[in-house]
């Protein structure tokens, strides 16, 4: 039989649960594994959204993915989320904490502690959750692993969106904390993802002039990414082709660019 190195990208035996996955990236991550052969568990806030994206995916794939409400900020949530799972799949392998997002704040000096705490709440203390609830089960798993939907923000001056990139840049952090007290046991990497339009900027009140400024046309590539980008190189650490790799943060970002929403 012919060399096929595209074998190890397959997940044929990994069970996964990708977090925000209802839609745009994490739709994205959940098609793409499941396309890739894994069973997959979308948990998003909106769960009837989260279990019409795993119906369409399942069809699309031939696998099976389900849906199910979470909010990944509730202990509580994320208990019945990982029970769920594992009684669905007889296990779990795989994390992607992919939920995220946050407002922009056009005075970097007047961002409020709560605004802080909710950013830390949503965009890093979340994946530690889930991360320390999933463990258990991971260190029973084949090939387990966790990435996180990290922000290229995290890793370069970012002060229009100070709250959301700080909070970003602990996840990555954690990841690489995380990726050493779980060494030689459960891999844990971070994809830094840049600028990729979802409907999602408009409501954070980024208008379409700045949308348009920050699709990065300075970039190496000189587009603004899309949720396969993204998806594409999870695929890459989440199967049998990314065992090398842990405690590593992945540039996804079309080459780089800098985050400038206002302009000062
Ligand atoms: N879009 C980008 O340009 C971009 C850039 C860098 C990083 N990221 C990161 O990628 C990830 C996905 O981004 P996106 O643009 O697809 O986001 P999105 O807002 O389009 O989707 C996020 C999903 O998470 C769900 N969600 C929100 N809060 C939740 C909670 N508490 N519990 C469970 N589900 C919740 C939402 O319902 C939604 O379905 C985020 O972590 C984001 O910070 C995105």
């Amino acid at each position: 039989m012919a060399y096929d190195p595209l074998a190890a990208f397959r997940m044929h035996g990994h069970a996964a649960i990708v977090t925000g996955g209802a839609q745009n990236i994490g739709a994205g991550i959940a098609r793409a594994f499941a396309g890739a052969g894994a069973r997959v568990m979308i948990a998003d806030l909106d769960g009837a959204k989260a279990a019409a994206t795993a119906t369409a995916i399942a069809a699309e794939t031939g696998q099976e993915v389900r849906g199910m409400a979470c909010d990944v900020t509730k202990e509580g949530d994320i208990q019945a989320l990982v029970a769920a799972t594992v009684a669905a799949f007889g296990g779990l392998s795989t994390l992607v904490n992919n939920v995220g997002w946050g407002g922009v704040n056009p005075d970097p000096l007047a961002v409020t502690e709560t605004q802080m705490l909710d950013s830390y709440k949503l965009n890093t203390i979340s994946a530690y959750r889930m991360t320390a609830a999933c463990v258990p089960h991971l260190l029973q798993a084949k090939n387990p692993s966790v990435i996180n939907s990290g922000s290229f923000s995290s890793a370069v001056p970012a002060y229009d969106i100070l709250a959301y990139a700080t909070a970003k840049a602990a996840l990555n952090q954690m990841m690489v904390s995380l990726a050493h007290a779980l060494a030689k046991k459960v891999r844990v990497n971070s994809v830094l993802i840049g600028t990729v339009i979802t409907p999602g900027y408009a409501a954070a009140g980024i208008d379409a002039a700045t949308q348009e400024r920050m699709m990065h046309p300075d970039t190496l590539t000189g587009r603004p990414g899309t949720p396969e980008d993204v998806a594409n190189a999870m695929l890459w650490l989440a199967s049998p082709a990314g065992g090398w790799i842990s405690g590593q943060t992945i540039n996804v970002h079309g080459g780089g660019g800098v985050v400038r929403l206002f302009g000062h």
